[in-house]
């Protein structure tokens, strides 16, 4: 009997991105979830990567609990990792710090290298030793013998912490979250179809309430006029400018003639007042993007978002308050901080209202100019539905005004 075929460990795919720079990262193909609670269509990745100088190695970032010995066997490809010199930490999330400890006790003469808010964060992950830090700022760098990592401070870009590393000789941008998207597929920008699509997404679930030092963050990455910026999550850019442009318009809050409406129905009467709404923005040039809340992915709500000028709530009364999915939705809207101006509200009850108070005592919380509402009790007559008309021709004209 032949021997069954043996997949050997030290067969993984270690792609060399730029001279002695290996990814040495993770796909995680099969996870659906995000912080228990961002939907991943296509899973994601944990990008780390080996950079070999002349003298000293360096790992920058980690990957997620769980992918250790996968992380540990790579590096074993390259080089021992027992001789392992740095670990460059941007971020102390556990999707990226997670297996810095495991690392850490394979290479006795490692050293953590991470700005001083994130060696406390280290600390209180992972009880890393202070003696086992190096604490970087803006500007210090460190020599591998012919590879020079360049350190820049990058606040809230995800956390407090965050830093890029810079790799002056070969110009990769090692971005950690920036310029990420969740997905496992491809390798390269170029790789995948709908890449900036799903950047988007992970720009309004992630950086969106950061936008202010995310466009600082990319005027840092433009100064440093990288050939690859190599993120922590999804392909890597050979193709900067490509996200640049896109992040250019997101980082600013640049809106279009564009409504999202993420609405839920029980009986039909939000749902028809909704159609009304939509038909009337769409007769007036307005592009919509319709969410029913039942059945919706919150990223793809987080990614229109990032672009809308204008959001319409559709929600029933539910014992006396908005609909759960509604104030759900409206919740996650508010802290994601999107840039759009104009709110209106769309509600229907039965017996007794509340959803349509609750709305706009949580609009009037954000900077939002409220256009308007409608409540209706019961089924919508056709006086509604006029309502709803004009609603909708006075939200086009202020959108469209902006514009002008
Ligand atoms: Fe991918 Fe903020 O961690």
């Amino acid at each position: 009997m032949p021997d069954k075929k043996v997949i050997h460990m030290n067969a993984y795919a270690i792609p060399e991105i730029s001279e002695n720079v290996f990814w040495v990262g993770s796909k995680d193909w099969n996870r659906r979830l995000f912080d228990a609670l961002i939907p991943l269509p296509q899973g994601t990745t944990y990008n780390a990567y080996f950079v070999k100088g002349n003298e000293k190695t360096a790992l920058i970032d980690s990957v997620n609990p769980g992918f250790e010995k996968e992380l540990e066997g790579k590096i074993e490809q390259i080089s021992s990792v027992k001789d392992l010199d740095y670990l460059v930490m941007n971020h102390a999330e556990p999707d990226h710090s997670g297996s810095i400890p495991y690392i850490l006790n394979l290479a006795p003469k490692a050293v953590l290298v991470t700005t001083e808010k994130g060696a406390k964060m280290a600390t209180m992950y992972h009880n890393i030793p202070q003696e086992r830090m190096m604490i970087v700022k803006q500007g210090d760098s460190l020599d591998l013998g012919g590879k020079t990592l360049k350190f820049v401070e990058a606040p809230w870009l995800h956390w407090p912490e965050t830093m890029f590393t810079f790799l002056e000789e070969d110009r990769v941008l090692f971005s950690c979250d920036f310029f990420g998207a969740h997905t496992a597929f491809g390798f390269y920008d170029d790789d995948v179809e709908d890449l900036i699509s799903l950047a988007k997404r992970y720009f309004g679930e992630i950086m969106m309430p950061f936008k202010g030092l995310g466009k600082k963050g990319l005027e840092k990455a433009r100064e440093l006029d990288p050939l690859i910026i190599a993120p922590s999550h999804g392909p890597l850019y050979r193709n900067p400018e490509r996200i640049f442009e896109a992040y250019s318009d997101w980082t600013v809050g640049k809106t279009k003639e564009k409504v999202i409406i993420p609405y839920v129905s029980m009986w039909n009467s939000t749902e028809n007042m909704v159609k009304v709404i939509v038909e009337t923005l769409i007769a007036e040039g307005i592009e919509v993007c319709l969410y029913n809340l039942a059945n919706a992915d919150i990223g793809d709500i987080a990614k229109d978002l990032v672009d809308s000028r204008g959001i319409v709530v559709g929600t029933p009364t539910l014992l006396g308050g908005m609909h759960p999915l509604a104030l759900n939705a409206v919740n996650l809207a508010k802290v994601l901080r999107p840039p759009f101006k104009y709110a209106a509200a769309l509600s229907s009850y039965g017996w007794g209202g509340g959803a349509l108070n609750q709305l706009q005592k949580i609009l009037e919380t954000t900077k939002l100019e409220i256009v308007g509402a409608v409540d209706v009790n019961g089924p919508c007559k056709e006086e509604d539905f006029d309502k709803v008309r004009e609603l909708g021709m006075e939200l086009a004209r202020k959108i469209k005004e902006d514009s002008e």
